[in-house]
């Protein structure tokens, strides 16, 4: 079943949304040459305690940490540990989440450290545009399938691929509600979009064939190519004025 949420509810998950925005924004300033991938975990802790807001991840399914941070070949649900650390040239992604009065939102950024070279550059802008290309299918009237398909075939005209093991979904009080939003598929596959309705958006794009296994931590998945893999999610609400970000602050909100 798909819960929809209020104009009330909405309004708190956007105040959610902003509040993990800028933890996100902070946390990512620190993706530099040298830091251990811990500190963002030990960070990310400290600004949720300062916003009082709380992790979503620490515990969910006993996920041990409060950020996923996942390097190059790492595509998701990497752990924060001090054996990992940021060298220049890498592709880092950050993966947070967070409850605020009872609702979660969910959002993950990826970005170089330093310099890195045109072929990650190219990855990393074309990446965040097929995230934002999915969000503009998120139109009342639409399915899941428009989102899907806006992602899946901009994804394979720029020559990279989707990962097909891991979806989107649905969000609110809890943090993987019903629908599953696929990286790929038909327009005319899944449920109509109706007001109300928030999903997280969240395609992995990869540089090689897309195919990922879960390492023996039992969590961190990484491509079986070894090539480089980037991670862009927005917490996102089908409303009648279009599709409204709610892990963006008020006036990133015009496009
Ligand atoms: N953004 C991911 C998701 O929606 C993060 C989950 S990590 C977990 O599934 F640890 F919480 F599972
Ligand atoms: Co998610």
């Amino acid at each position: 079943m798909i819960i929809l949420k209020s104009k009330r509810e909405i309004e708190i998950m956007r105040e959610g949304g902003t509040i993990l925005y800028n933890i996100l924004y902070d946390l990512l300033k620190e993706v530099k040459e040298g830091v251990e991938s811990s500190y963002i975990d030990i960070l990310a802790e400290k600004l949720m305690e300062s916003y009082n807001v709380k992790p979503a991840f620490k515990g969910y399914r006993g996920y041990p940490y409060s950020v996923c941070v996942s390097i190059n070949d790492e595509v998701i649900h990497g752990f924060p540990i001090k054996e990992k650390v940021f060298k220049e040239g890498d592709v880092v992604s950050i993966d947070i989440g967070i409850i605020y009065k009872g609702y979660y939102s969910d959002m993950a950024y990826t970005v170089p450290v330093g310099d890195v070279d045109d072929k990650k550059r190219k990855l990393l802008e074309i990446g965040e545009k097929i995230l934002f290309q999915g969000i503009s299918e998120a139109i009342i009237g639409n399915r899941i399938g428009n989102i899907s398909n806006a992602i899946e075939t901009n994804t394979l005209k720029n020559g990279y691929s989707v990962v097909k093991d891991f979806i989107g979904h649905g969000i609110g009080r809890k943090l993987h509600e019903e629908p599953e939003v696929p990286n790929f598929g038909s327009k005319d596959n899944g449920p109509i979009l109706k007001d109300g309705m928030v999903i997280a958006i969240e395609p992995m794009i990869c540089m090689g064939k897309g195919e990922v296994y879960v390492t023996n931590d039992g969590w961190t998945v990484k491509t079986k190519d070894r090539e480089i893999s980037v991670h862009f999610e927005h917490t996102v609400a089908i409303t009648e004025n279009g599709p409204l970000i709610l892990t963006l602050p008020d006036e990133k909100n015009e496009r």
